[in-house]
């Protein structure tokens, strides 16, 4: 099978829209391969930040994002094999990774990497461009939103439980800052691409929003056969 072959569900939408939440469930009931393409974001602000790198400098971001040395084991994410799964979660990490996304030597160089996760029997891509810019062919494509009440509400609860002590007012200015920067950067900003299907989340459970993505995409790939 050509990786043209492989199903894929590709899933965009903004900051605590629930999207990484729901790719992944997604993924585990499909049997697919789960990308969450913001870690890889994260990742390389979590090593500039580490390495006290110039946030200006493109060239060097783009390299640490080519050179990006890690692993997904299930849910645990390792880079150069530390684990990293909780500490790529924190708020700094979030915001620095929109700041350096705006630079389209990093998003190139994590380009063919996130290519590589589409494999059989399938791949859930979850992120901001995956349906645009990553997988323009996907199968399937949905791009999520909520309200900004309910996105500061599930991102509050995800750090606490995650033992983040966080102010929901910082949340709340975190979240209007990223919209901002994901929205108006020039290569790949946050934008329902056209052939996008779209999934107000506001008023549903997890496990509504995941029964909904699975019962469109089998529609979809029902009648492709
Ligand atoms: O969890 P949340 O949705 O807030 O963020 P994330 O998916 O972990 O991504 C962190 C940052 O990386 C986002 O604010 C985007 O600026 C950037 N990103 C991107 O530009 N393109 C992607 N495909 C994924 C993330």
């Amino acid at each position: 099978m050509s990786t043209e072959d492989v199903p894929v569900i590709a899933i965009d939408g903004p900051s605590a829209s629930g999207k990484g939440t729901v790719a992944q469930r997604v993924a585990e009931k499909l049997d697919f391969h789960y990308l969450d393409s913001g870690a890889l974001y994260r990742l390389v602000a979590l090593i500039a930040i580490r390495s006290r790198v110039n946030l200006a400098n493109e060239m060097r971001l783009a390299n640490i994002a080519r050179d990006l040395n890690i692993k997904f084991l299930g849910q645990e994410i390792r880079l150069e094999n530390e684990n990293v799964t909780d500490l790529i979660r924190a708020e700094i990490c979030g915001t620095t990774a929109s700041k350096i996304a705006a630079y389209p030597q990093v998003r190139n160089a994590l380009l063919d990497r996130q290519r590589a996760f589409c494999l059989y029997p399938g791949l859930v891509a979850d992120g901001r461009d995956m349906c645009s810019v990553v997988f323009p062919n996907a199968t399937f494509k949905i791009f999520l939103t909520a309200s900004i009440e309910s996105r500061v509400q599930r991102r509050y609860k995800q750090l606490i439980e995650k033992g983040i002590n966080v102010r929901i007012s910082d949340i709340l200015r975190n979240i209007l800052d990223r919209d901002a920067c994901d929205m108006d950067r020039s290569v790949s900003p946050l934008l329902r691409d056209a052939g996008s299907g779209l999934l107000d989340t506001t008023l549903l459970t997890v496990t509504e929003v995941i029964d909904e993505v699975i019962k469109r995409y089998t529609e979809i790939s029902t009648k492709n056969i």
